[in-house]
């Protein structure tokens, strides 16, 4: 089979590590008889510079005649002095919302091999952590009407009732095929959104009876994050609360730089991305840790193109080259470490 990928390489040490990952899935199409077109499609910063908008109409075009999209990183300090519509950031914004990819899936796993990058004692990770965050990514604050002048601003939070079902069912489609807990996280004491929220969470679960469903609130599940990690199996939650929590989320298994992400929508297209930055301060170097986005390249293959063993490959070679006790820096806890493209090879020599 051919595919049509888009690539958004983005800034800072975004295309490193989009290069590594199409590295990787062409060495893997080889041995499953995948093949791929990939078309660039510029969007944050590097594309502000040349275009004078971080999202081209033109990408959006591109990424929207292809199968699916994979994305390095976006921003850095060069644009931090941008207005907000102009920013790198507004150009992935503006590309999740024109695919349509409402639910964002965060997987966070601790691998066992890297217990040791934990920050957390080893008595709170010795049951494992295992659990996917799905957090909303085309509503609430990040799109909600804003305004105002230097006196003062407003950001709004809005949800009308079908984002939130969308959102929610593909948590509980998720729990349903894994450990059956659900975690709905808001902030129903105070907010209104999370009222509407934990009603329909309510509503749904009667659909999906073998799913165990709690809420809690999301000052809460910030501290049950680092207190009792392996209490969760599916967190699904506003777009906000996601970001936030996924961080945090993603710390706890040792490195952010280790964490894939998958943006979907209704269709089989997708937007695939690591879940940390651009890191500009490592950009250039051949420092990055190229993992979470090769694991991106994963979900790619197993939710955008349904090849299922093609994912398998990826996911296992990388659990091979951490069990051979390769490390990039972000990982290595000072010790020896490797560059992005010696991981990038590891990873390839072990497919
Ligand atoms: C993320 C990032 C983005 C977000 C930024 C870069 C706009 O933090 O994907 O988590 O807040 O969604
Ligand atoms: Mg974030």
């Amino acid at each position: 089979m051919n595919y049509k990928i888009a690539v958004i390489r983005g800034d800072g040490i975004g295309p490193e590590v989009a290069g590594a990952a199409i590295r990787v899935l062409e060495a893997v199409g080889k041995l499953e008889n995948i093949t791929y077109t990939f078309e660039e499609a510029p969007v944050g910063g590097n594309a502000y510079d040349r275009f004078g908008t971080p999202l081209p109409q033109s990408s959006v075009d591109t990424c929207l005649a292809c199968d699916t999209v994979l994305l390095g990183a976006v921003g850095g300090p060069k644009w931090d002095t941008l207005p907000g519509d102009v920013r790198p950031e507004k150009g992935l914004l503006g590309i999740r919302k024109a695919l349509g990819l409402y639910a964002n899936l965060r997987p966070a796993l601790l691998y066992p091999e890297l217990a040791d990058a934990s920050p957390l004692k080893p008595a709170l990770v010795e049951n494992g952590i295992d659990f996917v965050v799905v957090r909303e990514l085309t509503g609430g604050l990040y799109y909600g009407a804003r305004g105002g002048d230097e006196k003062g601003t407003f950001d709004t939070m809005s949800y009308s009732k079908a984002e939130i079902e969308r959102v929610v069912r593909i948590g509980f489609d998720l729990a349903q095929s894994r450990r059956k807990k659900l975690c709905s996280i808001d902030k129903a004491n105070v907010l209104d959104c999370s009222r509407l929220w934990r009603k329909t969470v309510a509503e749904i679960s009667a659909e999906y009876p073998e799913v165990e469903v709690t809420n809690m609130l999301v000052d809460n599940a910030a501290m049950q994050l680092v207190k009792n990690p392996a209490q969760f199996d599916v967190i699904v939650t506003e777009n906000m609360f996601g970001d936030i929590l996924s961080d945090e989320a993603a710390q706890i298994t040792g490195s952010i730089g280790m964490l894939p992400s998958a943006s979907m929508g209704e269709g089989k297209r997708g937007l695939f991305e690591p879940i940390h930055g651009s890191a500009p301060d490592i950009a250039g170097k051949n420092l990055a840790n190229p993992l979470g986005t090769i694991l991106s390249a994963a979900m790619l293959l197993r939710l955008s193109l349904g090849e299922e063993k093609a994912a398998c490959r990826i996911e296992k070679a990388v659990k091979a080259v951490l069990a051979q006790g390769l490390r990039t820096a972000d990982i290595a806890g000072g010790e020896g470490f490797i560059g992005t493209e010696q991981m990038t090879d590891a990873v390839i020599e072990n497919l």
